[in-house]
């Protein structure tokens, strides 16, 4: 159904809604910027095959083209001082830990509650575990944007942060 990809600049990011403007602006503003420079990488997840597209036009997605984005992700490193995370996690680290931070990530609203979300996000972490295996990054962290994306996040073993309850970790080892 569909691929991920590395973002680029042939991706057709001004055609991208999630029904958060914030997610849109950044996808068309921000990514490509950070990505040359280094600060995060956006992943994308595009049509399979041109059979997909089709499909998706035949469900009456016909806007929806090999270029068109369905849903994004951003990774990049970070740092958090152990005492922030819960005290059952924190207790295995010492005072800072390196993690990958899951920045964003954002389905087309039209495509919401079918599963991609689940799908990105499990692509998201065998991502992360594959980069911490020649970088050590013990879990990643993700800054929720709500109470709504948090219940998301902790349906998949996420765990709130100490007094954070929109700040969320998930240890990979
Ligand atoms: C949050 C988001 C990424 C989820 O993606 P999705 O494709 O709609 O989710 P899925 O269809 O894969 O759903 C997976 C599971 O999460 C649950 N879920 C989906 N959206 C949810 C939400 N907003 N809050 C809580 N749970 C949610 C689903 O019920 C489902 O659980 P189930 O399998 O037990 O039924 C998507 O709704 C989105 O892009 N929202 C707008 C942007 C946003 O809030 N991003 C979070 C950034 S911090």
């Amino acid at each position: 159904m569909m691929k991920v990809q590395a973002l680029t600049g042939n991706h057709d990011r001004s055609g991208f809604d999630c029904g958060v403007e914030a997610l849109n602006l950044w996808l068309r503003q921000t990514a490509l910027q950070h990505q040359a420079k280094g600060i995060s990488r956006t992943f994308v997840a595009v049509p399979s095959s041109a059979d997909v597209v089709v499909s998706y036009c035949i469900a009456g997605y016909d806007d929806i083209t090999e270029f068109s984005i369905l849903g994004y992700f951003a990774l990049a490193s970070a740092f958090v001082l152990a005492d922030d995370l819960a005290p059952e996690l924190a207790k295995r680290y010492p005072r800072q830990i390196p993690v990958t931070r899951l920045g964003r990530l954002a389905i087309r609203s039209d495509l919401q509650g079918q599963g991609l979300g689940q799908l990105l996000l499990a692509n998201a972490v065998t991502r992360s575990r594959n980069a911490a295996l020649s970088v050590g990054s013990a879990g990643i962290f993700v800054d929720a944007k709500d109470d709504l994306a948090a219940k998301f996040y902790a349906g998949y073993g996420f765990t709130a942060c100490r007094e954070q309850p929109l700040k969320l970790y998930f240890p990979m080892w």
